[in-house]
This record gives structure tokens, sequence and C-alpha cells, in this order.
């Protein structure tokens, strides 16, 4: 028996029991006649003591030349420790050691094993496993663990089965850059490894399986972001005989199980907002509501008077920033060119102060009086002590600067609180994005997405005004899920890869085998994705996905650790029929 306890677990109740405990050496002190030692596992850290007068000789020089991450297991007797430690669970307890065995010695870790650690991000990946040796990440695992758990008891209990889907596949479209695979016993030819399930979990809808779900990795390569990883993992699920309402309302109320139980905490609001509203009200499609800071229309009053700025604009928009009259001159100016940067791009920012006395003062007085500016705080909802932040320009681009701002300041004001929870559905996608690369429309879920029927009409005459029946989970700025009701009918599948610019033949090779399964009595069916990673940070209070992954990739898409991606021998690529330039 390696041990008796964890080290997280003895108490002064244990007091007077003979124990044997094993774990790594978090620290020693040594004061000659008497040695401490922090006994460090999973659960958590024990003291351990060695002294002259009631240790064995031989065992207190053995406690004398431990180091630090030795794995040791000792054998020894709880006692009450004389300066008891009320941070710690166990610390009114220690043990004083009767035998110690050293089980792995350890060299010097490259970086401390605490909690605020001195090591970088890169070298803590290199040596990964010393760092899940940190409670911080320890803990971030073990929570991600539990949502999954919690996931799976909902699911079951909504009689989702769950079925595993093939990894070697051909390409699927979510939009992003497949990574592929070579085929040895297919010479010339590869397999795509899936950006998603889209298209098996279908496929199980034609089979009849009714409600599906998995947590499942999907490999996608993009450009990487603190929320995106090439390789990441999705809840995904689809349901038959349902429409939207259904798979909001069902995944609603996973979204409020999972808060409850795992934050114990009750979510009151679950809005609904359509893109365009989102678009118009936070200038972003996955809005963070946990607080104010709506926009603020002023394109009319702005427009009534002599600045030539506004008048030229396609629209002039603002926010109020709370308490934001008693900033410096110096303090806007540099908000004025933190827009300015090219990452956010505005020209520039015209701004009022709504002072306490109920005055404005604004940077272009000169164009606005009193009256004007009092219109401005109405539309953005100012109150006295605000600050009012204008942009203008291009509709859409303006909208992206001001919620660039938004972001920001409610950053710098510390309003994204890490243990508030702000759900939201965001509804009425559009179908369609136009894309200036190839000058063409491209789906803006994916292909399968059915458009609203009242919108069908527009397809030919007005596409980028089509609305689909998809919609966002957002979570506290973040875009957490995403799903829609799918085609069924096999004519308007086809009439949407038309639209997508696919001919017949193009659709036939890439997609012939969905086509052919709808040929047999397809269901009608709709379903979402969650981004497992995405959820598991928020609900953590975090955004940084990397943090509650086990072994994640850095920013290359290298993971550093293992030191992939990597060249492979001459033989294997002779094997696989790659000719493969290597220097
Ligand atoms: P979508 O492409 O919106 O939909 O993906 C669903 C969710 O997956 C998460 N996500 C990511 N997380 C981490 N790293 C990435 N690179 C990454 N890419 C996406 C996001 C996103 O909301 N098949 C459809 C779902 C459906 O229609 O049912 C799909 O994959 O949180």
């Amino acid at each position: 028996m390696y041990r008796s306890h964890d080290c997280g677990s003895l108490r002064a109740s244990d007091i007077t029991k003979e124990v044997t405990l094993a774990g790594w050496v978090q620290k020693s002190r040594d004061k000659g006649f008497m040695v401490w030692v922090d006994l460090r596992d999973r659960y958590g850290v024990t003291q351990l003591i060695f002294d002259e007068e009631r240790t064995d000789k031989q065992v207190l020089e053995q406690a004398q030349k431990l180091g630090r991450e030795f794995v040791i297991q000792v054998k020894g007797t709880v006692i009450e420790r004389e300066s008891k430690n009320d941070k710690m669970p166990t610390g009114d307890v220690e043990i004083l050691v009767k035998e110690l065995k050293v089980l792995s010695e350890s060299k010097t870790p490259p970086f401390t094993i605490e909690d605020k650690t001195d090591g970088g991000e890169e070298l803590r990946m290199k040596y990964r496993y010393l760092d899940i040796r940190r409670n911080p990440v320890r803990e971030n695992l073990i929570f991600r663990s539990k949502v999954a758990m919690e996931v799976r008891n909902f699911l079951a209990g909504k009689d989702f089965v769950e079925v595993e889907t093939p990894v070697l596949i051909k390409s699927t479209p979510e939009g992003a850059r497949d990574f592929v695979v070579p085929s040895r016993m297919n010479e010339g030819q590869f397999y795509a490894l899936p950006q998603s399930p889209q298209t098996f979990k279908q496929l199980l809808m034609v089979g009849g399986m009714d409600k599906y779900f998995q947590i499942v990795k999907c490999f996608r390569d993009e450009d990487l972001r603190a929320d995106r990883q090439p390789e990441f993992t999705q809840i995904d699920c689809e349901m038959s005989f349902v429409e939207q309402e259904d798979v909001l309302n069902t995944f609603e109320e996973m979204t409020r199980h999972l808060l409850k139980k795992v934050k114990n905490v009750d979510v009151t609001e679950f809005p609904r907002m359509t893109y365009q509203e989102a678009m118009e009200k936070y200038g972003n499609d996955k809005p963070d509501i946990r607080f104010g800071m709506e926009f603020g229309d002023i394109s009319a009053f702005a427009k009534a008077r002599d600045f030539k700025i506004f008048n030229e604009a396609e629209i002039v928009v603002g926010i109020a920033v709370p308490g934001g009259a008693g900033m410096t001159r110096k303090e806007i100016d540099g908000l004025i060119d933190w827009v300015k940067r090219p990452q956010v791009g505005a020209m520039g920012m015209v701004y009022a102060k709504y002072n306490e006395d109920g005055s404005f003062k604004s940077s272009v007085d000169k164009f606005y009086d009193q009256e004007d500016l009092a219109k401005w705080a109405e539309a953005t909802g100012a109150q006295p002590g605000d600050l009012i932040c204008v942009l203008s320009g291009p509709a859409d681009k303006t909208r992206g600067q001001l919620s660039a701002l938004r972001m920001e300041l409610a950053e710098r004001l510390d309003l994204r609180k890490a243990d508030e929870f702000a759900p939201l559905w965001v509804v009425d996608f559009p179908l369609l994005e136009w894309d200036e690369d190839t000058n063409r429309y491209h789906a803006m879920h994916h292909p399968f997405t059915s458009p609203k029927p009242e919108d069908i009409d527009k397809l030919a005459t007005d596409p980028g005004n089509v609305r689909a029946n998809a919609y966002d989970l957002v979570m506290n700025g973040n875009e957490i899920g995403g799903g829609s009701v799918r085609i069924f009918d096999k004519k308007l599948q086809a009439l949407m890869f038309d639209h997508l610019g696919f001919t017949p033949e193009d659709a036939r090779a890439q997609f012939g085998f969905l086509m052919d399964a709808f040929e047999y009595g397809a269901p009608p069916h709709a379903g979402l994705a969650f981004g497992f990673d995405r959820l598991v940070a928020i609900l953590g209070g975090q955004e940084t996905i990397r943090d509650f992954i086990a072994f994640p990739k850095n920013n290359n898409g290298r993971d550093v650790m293992i030191d992939a991606p990597s060249k492979i021998d001459q033989e294997q690529l002779k094997e696989l029929n790659l000719k493969v330039t290597v220097e």
C-alpha cells in the first residue's frame, strides 16, 4: 500500500493515527536538528516533521538531502502542530516521520511549482507536466472534467445518445482550412480531419438516432488567438423533428443547469436578440451584456449642423462612459490615440462631457450647442458625470470601432466581472456573407443552414439580406456556441449549393453522400455545437482557452513539449508516396 491517506485529508481528529503518505516535496526547511517538509499531491499539502529527538538519525539525514519535487513515501504519526496554519485544511496537524523512502528523485524544476510561478508561458508549455502540478492548472483541468460530467448527465437525462464519428474523413466546410492526412493505401489521396462532425450528425438524423451528442475533437487550420486552438473540443448536438425554438429551449436549459451545478449561479435573464439588433446596439454579434454602454445613434442630430465630418458620414454613433466626465484632457487624448491605432482604425473621436451640474463641454462646441448635446445624452443614455464618446463613418466599420472602444473601456473600468454570467441567444443571422477575395457569397454558418422560409424568395434578388434560421449562444462577450435549423429538402439544398457557386458536379463530388442520404427520407432536424474549451474557460471566469487544455499548442500551432509538427523520415515519405523537398 503506497498510502493510507492523501495529502489533503488529515485533520485534528486524526491525531495519534499511524499513517502512510506519498507525494512530491513542495519545499523543505532544514534547521539542522529539525527538518520540515511540505508534501504535496493532487489533494493538498501536509507538513512532515523530522527531528533529532524523535526521528531516527539516519532518517533525519535522509530528509536533509531531499530536493524539491522528489517523490517520497513516509510512514509516521499524526501529531498536533505547534504553530497552526489556518490557511491550510491540514494546518492543525503534522506527521512525525519514522520512515522515509525516496521513490523518485527530481532535477531542480525549471520554474517554481507555486500558484504564482516564475516560469514564462513558453517554458511552462515545454514542461507542461510540471505546470499541471501547479494548483491553478490542475484546478482548471478538474473543473473541465466536472463540466463535461454535467453535460453528459444533462444530455443523457434528455435521451441524447453519445455517438462517435470518424476522424479520418473528407473535408467538412466550416470555413477554415483542413488539416490533411495522406493515405498510404490510396496513393495520392488524403483524408481531412473534421472541422466538425456536421455532416455525420446530419446522417445520424437520417439514420433515426433522433437525439445525438458527442464531446468531440475538431481540427481547424486557422490563425490562432486566445480563444482559438487548432484542435479544440465541441459539445456537438443534433435533434430531429424539432424547430429552432426547441433547440434554443433545450440548450438554454443546459446552460442554466451548468451554471447552477458548477458555479451555483441562477441565471434570471436569458435574452434573445436578433443579429441586426446586436450590431446596432453593440456593434458586435457577440455582445457582452454584463454592462450597459449601449450605442446611441445620433446621426439625425449630429448631421443637423455644419460639422463636415459628421455630415459626410454614413452614421454617427456614440456611447456613454459611466463617470467619464471626470477624465483629464490627457486621459481623453489617450483614448483618442487608442481608437486611432491601426488595429481599431478610427480617424478620430469626438467627445462630450456631461458635467455633474447638467452642463455639457464637448470637443465640437463650435458646432453644437447645449440643446444639441442634451439630445446626444438622451440617445446614448448618458447621465450627469458621464463622458459621451462619438465615432462616425461607414456604418459597419464605425460600429466595429465603437464596439472595440466599448470593450476596452469596460476592461479599464473593470465592468467585465469574472463571476457574473450573462448568456444570450443571437438569432436571425444572415444566411450569406460576401467574400471580397473570391467575389462571391459564402455561407455565413455552413451550406446546410436553412434560410428563413419567408426570405427564400430573396435568394435570387437580394441574397445579402436573406436571414437564416441560425443562432449563436453568447456569454460574456464570447461566442460559445452556434448552430442552425438544417435544410432537409433536397431541392432546397441543391438551390443553396447553386447560390454558393457550386456546380451540380462540384456539389455531388463534395456532398454526394449527403444528397444521396436525403433521397431516403430525411427528418426535419436542427442542432448546435458548443465550443467546449470556451465554455469551460468562461465558466471558470477566464478567456484564454489554453489554460483549460491539458496539452495546448502555442500561437504558432506548435506543441513545444513533444516538438510537433516535425519532419518525417524519407522512408515514411516514400511509403506515403509523398515528395517533400527537405533541406
Ligand atoms: P461553429 O463553427 O460555429 O459551428 O463552431 C461551434 C463552436 O466551436 C467553437 N470554436 C472554437 N473553439 C476553439 N478553437 C477554435 N478554433 C474554434 N472554432 C470554433 C466556438 C463555436 O461557437 N458544425 C457547426 C455547429 C452546428 O451547426 O451545429 C459548427 O462547427 O465556440
